[in-house]
C-alpha cells in the first residue's frame, strides 16, 4: 500500500480469510460479521457448517433449540389432539440427501419415530423423531432476518435462504450478521452507485439486507461511538469473501472518500496488485486468494477516508514451485507472459507458460475475453492453449489485468 496515514482518528477493519491468526487483534469493537456461502458447491444441508464462528448465531441457535424442544413437545401433544379432532396435521421438514430437507405432513407418531407423508408425492418416510423439524405455517414466505422465523431451526433457516436465493435476494440477516449466497452472476443494480446512495445513513433493517448496510452500520457506529469497528468476512473457498470485501471497500471509499482524492483510488488499486501476487486458479475458484488479509481504512476527525493499511498472512508458498493438474501458479506469471510489452518480455526472457518448470505441471492456459484473445502473441501460447483455447471468466483476463496492475504500480 503506497499511502497510509500515521495518525488516523479511527479505523474500520475488515478481516478476510477462513481463520484469524491473532484474536487479540480483535480487541476493539468487533461489530459485525459477513458469512459468504456458495450454494453451487455445497449442498444446502451443509450450510450449518459455515456458522461456527458467529457467537451471536450460536446464542440464537441455542435459544431456538430450547424453543424448538419445547415446540416439539407441544407438537406431539398437538398431534394427538389434532388426530382426535381429524383436523389438518402439522407440516415438518425431514432430511433429504438431495435438497437438504423436504416438507411433509405427520401421519403417524410412534414412541421413537414419526411417519411423514411427503408433500406432492405418495412417498411416506418413517424417520427418528429428532430428525424432523417444525415448519413455518407458510412455506413460500421468506423473511429478511432469520430471527423473524416463527420456528428457527436448521431446516427453516435453510429454506428461508433458499427461497430468497431463488428470488435473487442473496443477502439475509441473522440480527446484525449478514449471510451472503454467491449468485455466480451479476444481479442488476445490486451494487450500483444508486444503491450505494440508498443505503447511506439507513439503520440496519430499514432496507433489504445488503453488504452495504453492514458497511454503513460500521461507519455510523464508528462516528457515534468514536470507536474503531471491525467487519469479519468468512466462508468456504469460492463463497464470495473477496468480492464482498471489495464491495465494502468501494462503499466506504465512494461514500466518504470523495475529499480524499488519490488516496481513495490508491486503496482500491491495492486489490489488483494483491490479487496478481496472491490469487491463483484452483479447482474451486478461478480467483482463489491463497492468503488472508486484514485491511484498515483510516478516517480523519471529519470522518472522511484519509488512508489505509493492508497486512496479509498465510501465503501458500508451495504453489510457487508446484501446482495440481488443472490449477495454476499465481496470476502474475500468466499476466506477464500474456500481457507484458515485447521489450519487457525480452528483458525477462519470457515465453509461454509450458516452457517454465514452475508452471508447466499445472494448467498453462490464459484467461482472456474474446477481444483480448486476439492480442495473444504466438510465442506466448502453450501447446495446451493452442489445442483447448483460452479460459473464460468474467472476473479474469490476464492481458487486461496486467494493464490494470501496471497502471496501479505507476500510480503508487
Ligand atoms: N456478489 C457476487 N455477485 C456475483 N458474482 C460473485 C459474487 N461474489 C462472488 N462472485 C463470483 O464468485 C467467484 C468467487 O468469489 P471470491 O473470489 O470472492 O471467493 P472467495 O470466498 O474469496 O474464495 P477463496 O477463499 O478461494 O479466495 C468470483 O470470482 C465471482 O465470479
Ligand atoms: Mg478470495
Amino acid at each position: 500500500m503506497a499511502t497510509c496515514s500515521k495518525h488516523p482518528e479511527k479505523v474500520i477493519r475488515t478481516f478476510q480469510g477462513s481463520s484469524i491468526k491473532d484474536p487479540s487483534e480483535l480487541s476493539e469493537n468487533v461489530a459485525r460479521r459477513v458469512f459468504t456461502f456458495s450454494q453451487q458447491r455445497t449442498k444446502w444441508r451443509k450450510l450449518e457448517d459455515n456458522f461456527e464462528v458467529g457467537d451471536l448465531f450460536t446464542q440464537q441457535t441455542t435459544d431456538s433449540s430450547i424453543r424448538f424442544c419445547e415446540t416439539k413437545q407441544k407438537l406431539s401433544q398437538t398431534c394427538c389432539k389434532l388426530e382426535s379432532c381429524t383436523m389438518e396435521t402439522p407440516k415438518v421438514w425431514v432430511p433429504d440427501p438431495v435438497s437438504g430437507y423436504i416438507l411433509g405432513k405427520i401421519i403417524d407418531i410412534k414412541a421413537e419415530t414419526v411417519s411423514v407423508q411427503i408433500l406432492n408425492s405418495n412417498e411416506v418416510l418413517t424417520v427418528p423423531y429428532e430428525s424432523t423439524y417444525a415448519a413455518e405455517e407458510l412455506d413460500d414466505k421468506d423473511v429478511d432476518d432469520n430471527c423473524g422465523l416463527m420456528h428457527l431451526n436448521e431446516a427453516t433457516l435453510l429454506n428461508n435462504i433458499r427461497l430468497r436465493y431463488n428470488r435473487d435476494q442473496i443477502y439475509t440477516y441473522v440480527a446484525n450478521i449478514l449471510i451472503a449466497v454467491n449468485p455466480y452472476f451479476e444481479i442488476k443494480n445490486l451494487y450500483s452507485s444508486e444503491t450505494i446512495s440508498r443505503y447511506q445513513g439507513k439503520s440496519l433493517g430499514v432496507l433489504p439486507p445488503h453488504v452495504f448496510a453492514i458497511a454503513d452500520k460500521a461507519f455510523r457506529d464508528m462516528r457515534a461511538l468514536k470507536e474503531s469497528q471491525s467487519i469479519i468476512v468468512s466462508g468456504e473457498s469460492g463463497a464470495g469473501k473477496t468480492e464482498s470485501t471489495k464491495y465494502i471497500l468501494r462503499y466506504l471509499c465512494e461514500s466518504w472518500g470523495c475529499q480524499a482524492g488519490p488516496i481513495e483510488q490508491r486503496i482500491l488499486d491495492a486489490n489488483p496488485v494483491l490479487e496478481a501476487f496472491g490469487n491463483a486458479k484452483t479447482m474451486r475458484n478461478n480467483n482463489s486468494s491463497r492468503f488472508g488479509k486484514f485491511i484498515e481504512i483510516h478516517f480523519s476527525n471529519k470522518f472522511s477516508v484519509v488512508g489505509g493499511f493492508i497486512s496479509h498472512y498465510l501465503l501458500e508458498k508451495s504453489r510457487i514451485c508446484s501446482q495440481s493438474r488443472g490449477e495454476r501458479n499465481y496470476h502474475i506469471f500468466y499476466q506477464l507472459c500474456a500481457g507484458a510489452p515485447l521489450e519487457l518480455k525480452k528483458k525477462l526472457s519470457l515465453s509461454s507458460p509450458d516452457k517454465f518448470q514452475y508452471l508447466s505441471k499445472g494448467c498453462t492456459q490464459y484467461f482472456t475475453s474474446q477481444e483480448t484473445e486476439k492480442l495473444l502473441n504466438k510465442d506466448s501460447i502453450s501447446s495446451d492453449q493452442c489445442q483447448k483455447g483460452s479460459l473464460h471468466d468474467p472476473m479474469l483476463d490476464d492481458i487486461r489485468n496486467f494493464r490494470t496492475l501496471d497502471k496501479a504500480f505507476k500510480y503508487g
